[in-house]
């Protein structure tokens, strides 16, 4: 069968392969009990009082048709309202606000409202897959912005010419920083929006980790200079609320983006069940300070895992937010040939412990193996011995 040419695009050969490495551990070549750390999906249990609050609301029969647009009038105040009680920011809900069912999904869908064939668009490279997916999904043509170690992570604007920010129609970006674990800042964020004025291109914060930053708080482009004109913003319940698998996120942003998004879900999805936005909203509007309550538990497998993996005098850097831990390819390795693939494969085969290979999160994550903190911490221990032991 012919199929069309953006598959080949959009395929991730990385995360693909790991798939079936672990299916292939898991069927039997393994001697030890898989511990999945490759995913970041939570362990944790949300608010209990939220998924109350869906169950009260899933024997309602409006819960169960399709949800139009008047549906999510209440979610959209929730938003709103949580805008200016969370960062100070006012925003219309019926003018800047879009539900979404993850931020997956709007990051992906985005460029579709954005851009044409063709048109240039600029992505962080390591970055979260569907910012690159999404881009290729629209025929975007794609220009990466490198990370690199030795600026900790942080974007070098000045790398690129004036000429060709003003050709860009598109820069999708996002910290706190999947996979580098980079909180960033908010001096960055107003230097990327007031670029977005100034060239007039569009500026896409993907923000899931908002209220996950361990050190200090994280950065919002909502609180930009600049934001309601060519900004847009990506928030979910996902990693906060531990709600990933309820699909439940929104965005915020320049009413031109908003409504232009909106057109393009109006064919893709009816928006999210009315029982599922009940416990977003009783998330945000009595809930909203329940993310920090993970800080301890997400620094406290952070140390622990850090402790025993750097007893070997392995040198890893301190992630300033929760749930991933980004470690670079021991020097000894790298000079034996292997690569974050073939290194995750052999932890993987010897250990039981799945990491992610970095270079699945872009060419510059090469040399770099993510691991996802999302199991209780004396597991994620083992998981740290067994892997210590793999390495030796
Ligand atoms: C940067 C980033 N964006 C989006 C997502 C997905 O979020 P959601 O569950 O809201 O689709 C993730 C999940 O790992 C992520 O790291």
């Amino acid at each position: 069968m012919r199929l069309s040419k953006r598959l080949a695009a959009l395929g991730n050969g990385v995360f693909s392969r790991t798939d079936r490495s672990k299916l292939a551990y898991q069927q039997g070549t393994g001697d030890q009990p898989l511990i999945d750390l490759s995913l970041g999906s939570s362990d944790l249990r949300p608010p209990a009082e939220v998924l109350k609050s869906m169950a009260v609301a899933i024997d309602e029969p409006s819960s169960s048709a399709y949800c139009l647009e008047a549906g999510t009038a209440p979610f959209r105040r929730a938003v709103a309202d949580w805008c200016r009680q969370r960062f100070g920011v006012s925003v219309d809900p019926d003018r800047h606000v879009q539900l979404l069912v993850g931020s997956q999904e709007g990051t992906a869908h985005l460029p579709l409202a954005v851009l044409d064939p063709g048109d240039p668009a600029l992505h962080l490279d390591p970055c979260y897959p569907s910012h690159t997916g999404g881009l290729h999904l629209a025929g975007a043509s794609l220009l990466s912005l490198p990370l690199r170690s030795d600026r900790n992570w942080q974007p070098d604007f000045e790398a690129l010419s004036s000429g060709t920010w003003d050709q860009l129609k598109l820069f999708v970006f996002g910290y706190p920083h999947n996979p580098t674990a980079r909180v960033g800042s908010q001096e960055l964020l107003d230097s990327v929006m007031d670029r977005g004025v100034r060239h007039g291109l569009v500026i896409a914060h993907d923000n899931p980790y908002v209220d996950l930053s361990l050190e200090r708080e994280a950065p919002v482009l909502l609180r930009s200079p600049g934001w309601s004109d060519w900004g847009i913003e990506f928030f979910s319940l996902s990693k906060g609320w531990c709600l990933g698998g309820f699909r439940l996120a929104f965005a915020v942003g320049a009413e031109p983006l908003i409504q232009a998004l909106r057109q393009v879900k109006s064919v893709v999805d009816f928006n999210q069940s009315l029982a599922l936005q009940q416990g977003a909203i009783h998330a945000l509007r009595h809930c909203a300070a329940w993310p920090r309550t993970l800080h301890p538990v997400y620094r406290e497998r952070r140390d622990r895992v850090l402790s025993v993996l750097r007893s070997d005098g392995w040198s890893i850097p301190t992630p300033e937010m929760a749930l991933y831990l980004w470690l670079p390819l021991p020097e000894r390795l790298r000079q034996q040939g292997l690569n974050d693939e073939t290194l995750a494969t052999r932890i993987l085969q010897s250990s039981g412990v799945a990491l992610t290979p970095g270079s699945g999160f872009g060419p510059a994550g090469r040399d770099w193996l993510r691991m996802a903190l999302v199991r209780p911490v004396d597991e994620l221990e083992q998981a740290a011995h067994r892997l210590l032991d793999a390495l030796r």
